[in-house]
C-alpha cells in the first residue's frame, strides 16, 4: 500500500453533512476546505443538475474523478467528496493516497428528510425518492465501509460534536 497524505477526506451518502462538517473541521484545524462537487461546478461553469442533464452522469463522473485526482500530492486539506465518489475504485485509491478517510453516515429517514430540502440532486429526482435512497444506500454501503478509516453517525449528533470527534480520530 502506498503512502498516505495528511489530508482528511470525507465520504458518505448525500445528506450526511460532508460539506458542513468538512468546513468546520477545516476551520478547527486551520486547514483549507475543498469541496469536489464545487470543483466540478467551477470547472464546468454549470450546476450539477445542468451537467447531468446536458452531458449525462458518465461525463459528470469523469470530471469528478479528474478533480479528485488533481488534488493528489496536496497536503493539509479537508476534502468533501460527492456521495458517488466510491462507485469508482480508482477514486478510492486516490482518496486513500490523499489521507484519512472519514465516512459520515445517517439513518435513511434522516437522509430522506435532509435531501428533501433541495432539488439540487439529479439522482433523487425520481418518482419515489425514498425508494431510490434505500436502493442506492444498499448498493453503496459496502463501498463506503471498505474505504473508511473512521465512521461516524451524524443522525442525532450536532455538527460541532461530529467535528470534534473527527479531529480527535485524525490526530490519534
Ligand atoms: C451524488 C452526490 C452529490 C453530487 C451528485 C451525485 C451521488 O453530492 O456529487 O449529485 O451520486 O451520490 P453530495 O453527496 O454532496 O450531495
Amino acid at each position: 500500500m502506498g503512502e498516505r497524505g495528511t489530508n482528511i477526506v470525507l465520504i458518505g451518502f448525500m445528506g450526511t453533512g460532508k460539506s458542513s462538517v468538512g468546513r468546520r473541521v477545516a476551520a478547527r484545524r486551520g486547514h483549507r476546505f475543498v469541496d469536489v462537487d464545487r470543483m466540478v461546478v467551477d470547472k464546468e461553469g454549470a450546476q450539477i443538475t445542468e451537467i447531468f442533464e446536458a452531458r449525462g452522469e458518465g461525463y459528470f463522473r469523469e470530471v469528478e474523478s479528474a478533480m479528485l485526482r488533481s488534488l493528489a500530492g496536496a497536503e493539509g486539506l479537508v476534502i468533501a467528496t460527492g456521495g458517488g465518489i466510491v462507485t469508482r475504485p480508482e477514486n478510492v485509491e486516490v482518496a486513500r493516497g490523499l489521507g484519512f478517510i472519514v465516512w459520515l453516515t445517517a439513518s435513511e429517514a434522516v437522509i430522506a428528510e435532509r435531501v428533501a430540502r433541495t432539488d439540487k440532486r439529479p439522482l433523487l429526482r425520481t418518482e419515489n425518492p425514498r425508494e431510490t435512497i434505500s436502493r442506492m444506500l444498499a448498493e453503496r454501503r459496502p463501498l463506503y465501509e471498505a474505504a473508511a478509516d473512521f465512521t461516524i453517525d451524524t443522525s442525532e449528533m450536532p455538527h460541532s460534536e461530529v467535528c470534534a470527534r473527527i479531529v480527535e480520530a485524525a490526530e490519534s
